[in-house]
């Protein structure tokens, strides 16, 4: 068995997403812990240089569900707050562990983290968040049928790393992204290219959602660009995802948010609340799809 990673959407091929969601369908419909012999005996790093909640209780209490080890290791209280080198935490963790979950700043710090010869799983980075977009195609499906063919608008922020991943989604998925946002917050310009004529662009808020199937938003300033909150409010304040801006979606819409929410910036209380809302469920599906990820990770031959 070769050894697979998954710090982007694309690391799966069509048939392999494919794969891991039906396997995720399978284990949301069984009792709690119906698979603990799946990955006994086995051990799962969650190392985490940026805050979280859904993603940290997510795959910890998954990777118990499926009968490993889960051992959280944050910057504070370990040696990486202290400058050891990834590459030397990533041995080491190589040598106990059997998968490395890992949430950090640039891409160069998951592949350092892949010198510990086991399978890495990007837990959100500055360029994607693929295992989010992951489990919300799951949940766009649940709630829609097959994603392929439908419309999904990212509303706010389209330079940020969810964005990027519903970006590289759109042509494996075969599903059209309409980025809706300020020109000058877009992603680099080899991911449009990549994504073909599988993309689109609204810089007009009446036009962003007409005909979408799907709106999803996240925050307009995202861990680590702190610096930047007040000019990023000024830049994105006509991009609220609320009840003016959903009267041009049809009916049948629904609404994503990754989570956590900043009410009253990137979406209105109402519309989060609202009976188009599907974040509670959007949430739930972390622990499903990371759970069938991660068995089809570490599968054994
Ligand atoms: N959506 C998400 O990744 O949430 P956390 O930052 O709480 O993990
Ligand atoms: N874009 C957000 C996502 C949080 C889950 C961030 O990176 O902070």
């Amino acid at each position: 068995m070769s050894l697979r990673h998954f710090l982007r959407l694309t690391d799966l091929s069509l048939p392999e997403a494919r794969e891991v969601l039906s396997l995720a369908t399978q284990l949301k419909a069984e009792p709690k812990g119906a698979r603990r012999l799946l990955l006994q005996g086995l051990s799962v790093a969650v190392v985490l240089e940026k805050a979280s909640t859904r993603t940290r209780v997510s795959f910890e209490i998954g990777i118990a569900e499926l009968g490993a080890y889960p051992v959280v290791l944050g910057v504070q209280g370990s040696q990486l707050g202290r400058g050891e080198p990834i590459r030397d935490t990533a041995r080491v963790l190589g040598r106990y562990c059997d998968a490395i979950v890992y949430r950090t700043y640039g891409h160069d710090r998951l592949l350092e983290m892949t010198q510990g010869k086991v399978p890495v799983i990007n837990a959100l980075s500055d360029d994607g968040h693929p295992v989010q977009v992951l489990c919300d195609i799951f949940t766009v499906e649940e709630h829609l049928g097959p994603i392929r063919g439908k419309r999904v608008a990212f509303v706010g922020d389209c330079s940020s790393n969810m964005a990027r991943s519903w970006l590289e989604a759109a042509p494996l998925f075969d599903f059209h992204l309409v980025l809706a946002g300020p020109a000058s917050f877009r992603p680099p310009p080899q991911e449009i290219q990549a994504a073909g004529s599988h993309v689109s662009f609204v810089e007009s808020r009446p036009l962003a959602l007409a005909g979408v199937d799907v709106v999803n938003t996240d925050v307009w300033t995202s861990m680590g660009q702190e610096a930047e909150t007040r000019s990023r409010l000024d830049a994105f304040k006509e991009w609220t995802v609320d009840a003016t801006m959903l009267a041009s979606a049809p009916s049948h819409a629904i609404v994503l948010h990754c989570l956590p929410a900043h009410r009253g910036e990137e979406i209105d209380e109402a519309t989060l609340e609202g009976p188009r809302s599907r974040v509670w469920d959007q949430a739930e599906n972390r622990l499903h799809v990371q759970k069938a990820l991660l068995a089809w990770l570490l599968r054994r031959s």
